[in-house]
């Protein structure tokens, strides 16, 4: 790789410890990747931040880095594997909070913001369109690069770090726009209403393209919660990092010649597929965490009821305090409702607590099989409420 002088020093170790091991991870990934050279970045979101996934050898890489590493750019977190404030409430042991803890405290030494969530772009860390990002979470990423039209790969917790700590990341993959074509073309023909529906769109489409760009066409509207929703859902299906949704996101794209249709009888056939269980004992909603409107939605049907089973509701820290500022948490809290802030129920340690998951989330379907052993029943947010209130 073609490293300015800059980067040699930096590689060389004069910039200090951190710089140098995260330079060296950055150059040895574009080498393995093509990359003529490194470019800068203007934002940092790291996913693996849960103690469940780091365990002690990750914390003693963390803890090391922050010795002498600070971050260049706006640099925030994926969820955590508890809430950093509400822990005791939602269950979770106290021999792990003091580890996810001691986790956090160690990004927050390397200068990083610590709210941890999934949705980056509603509290703040949103650069303007065009921009290259070192972001890793999966949905987060789609998300970037289909809808915010910011350039990212999807980093690894290590590399995305690496990026903070130096402000570079190597150019290959979706920084370059000749791999930020479509490959191949959707035509859903099936009217998109609720998150559930986009949920099953992504969950088509991902299995039939893989980590291919798609090029969708039909879709008539979607708002942004329907969008993360979706994007959540096809790189968890499927793996793409980017699609073009024809009127609806900024990208632009060739149209390729292969073509897949999508009818409501496949969208109907994956909501039955991610529904295997009845009468669930967990109750979840954010995922990815909710926006404000999602809040406000979700305080009103529960206004006055009672819930009867445990839920959760997900939502980034500083979302919350807006949602506290409209009275919407004491709405939600008075019925029984736990706010789950800077994690989710796919990343927090609660395998074994419950057995049946139901959520609006397609995403949440496949991992609370897949990590938590759960059945999962797909419903959307007022049939949801029902559900815990009946
Ligand atoms: Fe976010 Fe957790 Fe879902 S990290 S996308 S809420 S699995």
């Amino acid at each position: 790789m073609d490293l300015a002088k800059e980067e040699q020093e930096m590689l060389s170790g004069r910039h200090g410890n951190a710089v140098r091991s995260s330079m060296n991870l950055l150059v040895s990934l574009g080498e393995i990747f093509g990359a003529k050279r490194l470019i800068d970045i203007s934002s940092v979101q790291i996913a693996g931040v849960s103690y469940h996934n780091l365990g002690e050898a990750g914390l003693d890489y963390l803890s090391d880095l922050a010795k002498d590493g600070k971050v260049k750019v706006l640099t925030t977190l994926n969820p955590a594997g508890m809430d950093m404030e509400n822990w005791k409430a939602l269950g979770i042991p106290e021999d792990f909070a003091e580890k996810q803890i001691r986790v956090i405290e160690a990004f927050r030494k390397m200068g990083v913001v610590t709210t941890c969530t999934c949705t980056p772009y509603f509290v703040g860390n949103s650069p303007p369109s065009g921009s290259h990002v070192a972001w890793s979470e999966s949905s987060a990423v789609c998300y970037a690069n289909s809808v915010l039209g910011l350039k990212t790969n999807r980093e690894g917790g290590p590399s995305a770090l690496a990026s903070a700590l130096t402000g570079k990341t190597p150019e290959f993959g979706m920084h370059l726009d000749a791999n930020r074509q479509a490959k191949v073309v959707i035509d859903v023909e099936a009217a998109m209403k609720t998150i559930p529906d986009f949920g099953a769109l992504g969950h088509v489409i991902g299995n039939r393209i893989g980590n291919k760009v798609p090029l969708i066409r039909g879709v008539k509207k979607a708002s942004v919660e329907q969008l993360k929703s979706f994007c959540a859902s096809i790189a968890t299906y499927g793996g793409t990092a980017l699609f073009h949704m024809y009127g609806i996101t900024p990208g632009k794209t060739a149209v390729p010649e292969e073509k897949i249709s999508v009818s409501r009888e496949d969208i109907d056939n994956a909501r039955a597929e991610m529904t295997d269980g009845k009468d669930p004992d967990f109750i979840a909603i954010g995922c990815p965490h909710l926006s404000l409107k999602e809040v406000g939605e979700v305080a009103e049907l529960l206004r006055g009821k009672h819930v009867k089973k445990e839920m959760w509701i997900c939502m980034a820290r500083p979302v919350m305090k807006d949602a506290e500022k409209r009275g919407w948490i004491k709405d939600i809290e008075e019925s029984g409702a736990k706010i789950a802030c800077d994690t989710c129920m796919v990343v927090a340690p609660i395998k074994g607590r419950f057995n049946v998951l139901a959520t609006d989330s397609a995403k949440g379907c496949f991992y609370g099989r897949g990590k938590n052993d759960f059945k999962t029943i797909i419903l959307s947010i007022p049939e949801l409420i029902e559900e815990a209130t009946k």
